[in-house]
């Protein structure tokens, strides 16, 4: 065990040269987490670049759209986007490599005190992601090298319902969830995203989270290897015929409506919510504060959308030469002072961390 250890670390140093700057990936390269399925996988974070009421898929050209989203990625997103390639309308990125122009977003979270007054729950840099101006981290996984098909530009996609109020019950292929942190600095579970049986749930966590709550989003698998979107932005992409897959696993076998397998996507978003964990300014009766940015009081309705934006074939070659986490010798990784200077001025003027009657958009937290 010690022996083994230290060869595989004496390996990464040996490997230094290839991944510079990226030590932050060292305790995943060493199995923590551990990864049971071999094949590539980026794992890489993406500064905000906005948070602001704006949604081009669900909501196009509408300013302000119904709810408030947190947005990473590329400068080309916008109140609505053409299905031409966005990575040729941005000049940068908030992203890790500086090929990746992509637009990702997913719902805020807010907080309602005991008084009524809501107030959004910042985001933090998650682990491992030292120096990044909070935002989400992306994952990009195949069961194998050449396994998965790239994406098309133009091509996006929606996860989730922002109206779901009930669980999929999908037990360890739950499609979304949250984990419940129990001490700072990411502690209380060594398990791959929503594989924890106790703190990883769909619903919101019912008990303060010391450590702050992890958000994570996974999209589906399979592609219809034609359309690049579809008037839901869902039934272009569907999940393998046994279900979804964990996120370790990233496999089946797809359906013959949605044969094409692409990379699975995740995002993963690090809520701190430690300035909210008095109980005293929790309702009295014990129960959860949380709301999403939909109003959603469960936490059943977080979703993802995506808008893909990487220059020419950068992708499928990372995807089919095996890249892991950060180390990726076909891209070009920006160090976070780099890519978080990549911003897009809000549209939407809003105050962002006011204590607020109601949600943005007025909505009313059901
Ligand atoms: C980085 O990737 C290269 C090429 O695949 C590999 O040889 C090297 O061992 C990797 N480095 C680490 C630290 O895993
Ligand atoms: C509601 O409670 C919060 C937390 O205690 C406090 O900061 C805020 O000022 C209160 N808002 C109103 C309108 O009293």
């Amino acid at each position: 065990m010690f022996y083994s250890l230290l060869f595989q670390l004496l390996a990464a140093l040996a490997a230094a040269q290839y991944y510079e700057g990226y030590e932050g990936d060292e305790p995943m390269l060493r199995g923590a987490p551990p990864r049971t399925a071999p094949g590539p996988m980026l794992r890489f974070g993406c500064s905000q670049i906005v948070i602001e009421r704006l949604d081009p898929l669900v909501d196009p050209g509408m300013a302000p759209s119904s709810h408030m989203h947190q947005i990473v990625g590329g400068n080309a997103f916008a109140a609505s986007m053409p299905t031409t390639n966005i990575a040729k309308l941005g000049s940068c990125t908030s992203c890790h490599f500086k090929e990746d122009l992509s637009n990702y977003w997913t719902a805020n979270l807010y907080f309602k005190a005991r008084n009524g007054s809501y107030k959004r729950v910042p985001q933090m840099a998650n682990q491992f992601n030292d120096g990044d101006n909070a935002g989400i981290t992306i994952y990009y996984t195949s069961s194998g090298p050449s396994s998965a098909t790239a994406f098309k530009p133009g091509f996006r996609m929606l996860t989730g319902d922002s109206t779901q109020r009930k669980s999929d019950n999908l037990g360890k292929k739950m499609q979304q969830c949250y984990r419940c942190y129990t001490a700072e600095n990411w502690g209380g579970s060594p398990y791959s995203p929503c594989m924890d049986p106790q703190l990883d749930t769909d619903y919101f966590p019912k008990q303060p989270c010391a450590g702050g709550i992890r958000s994570n989003i996974i999209f589906p698998l399979c592609w219809d290897g034609r359309s690049l979107d579809t008037p839901n932005h869902k039934d272009h992409v569907a999940h393998p015929v046994g279900g979804p897959t964990s996120f370790p696993i990233v496999n089946g076998e797809c359906p013959s409506s949605h044969p094409v397998k692409i990379p699975q996507v995740m995002l993963e978003v690090m809520w701190d919510t430690r300035a909210f964990n008095n109980p005293d300014d929790w309702p009295e009766d014990g129960s959860q504060p949380l709301y999403l940015s939909n109003g959603d009081h469960t936490g059943f309705g977080q979703h993802g959308d995506y808008v893909f934006g990487w220059e020419g074939d950068s992708l499928q070659r990372a995807m089919d030469n095996a890249c892991y986490l950060r180390n990726c010798s076909l891209l070009s990784p920006m160090p976070p002072k780099v890519k978080n200077i990549c911003q897009v001025s809000a549209t939407v003027k809003e105050d962002l961390d006011a204590w607020l009657d109601e949600l943005p958009g007025g909505l009313k937290g059901v």
